[in-house]
C-alpha cells in the first residue's frame, strides 16, 4: 500500500504548551507516536509533515499523488482561510480526513466555517488526540479501499 500522508498545520509544533485549556497537554511528538503505533497495528506507513507556511503545506500535497495514497490533516488556522490547500487537494483528488483537536463548532464563530471540509471525505473535531486516531483509522481505509484491498 502507498503511504498516508499526515500533515499538521500552522503553531501544532507548540502543542503541549500552546493554550493546553483548549488543546491539552498533548505534544505534537506523542501524537505522532501513537499516530505510528495504530499505522503499524494496520500495516501502514505513514509520513508526517509539519509546517507553519501554507506554500509548504501547497507544494507538500501536490507532490502527494504519485507516493501517498490518503491524506490525514489538521490545517490548524488555514482551515478557515486557505482556498489554496483547498485548491490543492482538489488538484490531487487525494482522499483526504480533516481532523480537529477542539471542536471547532463550539468556539469563535469564525472557526465555525472549514473551507478544507467540503473537498474532504469527512471531518473529526472535538476528540482530542483521539481526533487523530479516529482520523488514521478513517485514512487507512480510504487508502485500502482505493487501492482495492
Ligand atoms: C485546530 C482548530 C483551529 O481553529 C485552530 O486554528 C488550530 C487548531 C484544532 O486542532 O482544534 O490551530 O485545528
Amino acid at each position: 500500500m502507498k503511504k498516508i500522508l499526515v500533515i499538521h498545520g500552522p503553531n501544532l509544533n507548540l502543542l503541549g504548551k500552546r493554550e493546553p485549556d483548549i488543546y491539552g497537554r498533548v505534544t505534537i511528538d506523542q501524537i505522532n507516536k501513537r499516530l505510528k503505533e495504530t499505522a503499524r497495528r494496520h500495516k501502514a506507513a505513514l509520513e508526517i509533515f509539519q509546517s507553519n507556511h501554507e506554500g509548504e503545506i501547497v507544494d507538500k500535497i501536490g507532490k502527494a499523488k504519485k507516493t501517498c495514497a490518503a491524506l490525514l490533516i489538521n490545517p490548524a488556522a488555514y482551515t478557515h482561510t486557505s482556498v489554496a490547500i483547498r485548491d490543492a487537494i482538489l488538484a490531487t483528488d487525494i482522499p483526504t480526513v480533516e481532523v480537529h483537536l477542539s471542536n471547532i463548532y463550539s468556539r469563535e464563530d469564525f472557526r465555525h466555517n472549514s473551507l478544507i471540509a467540503p473537498v474532504a471525505k469527512g471531518q473529526i473535531a472535538g476528540f482530542g488526540l483521539d481526533s487523530y486516531i479516529y482520523g488514521i483509522e478513517a485514512a487507512i481505509k480510504l487508502a485500502k479501499d482505493a487501492e482495492g484491498k
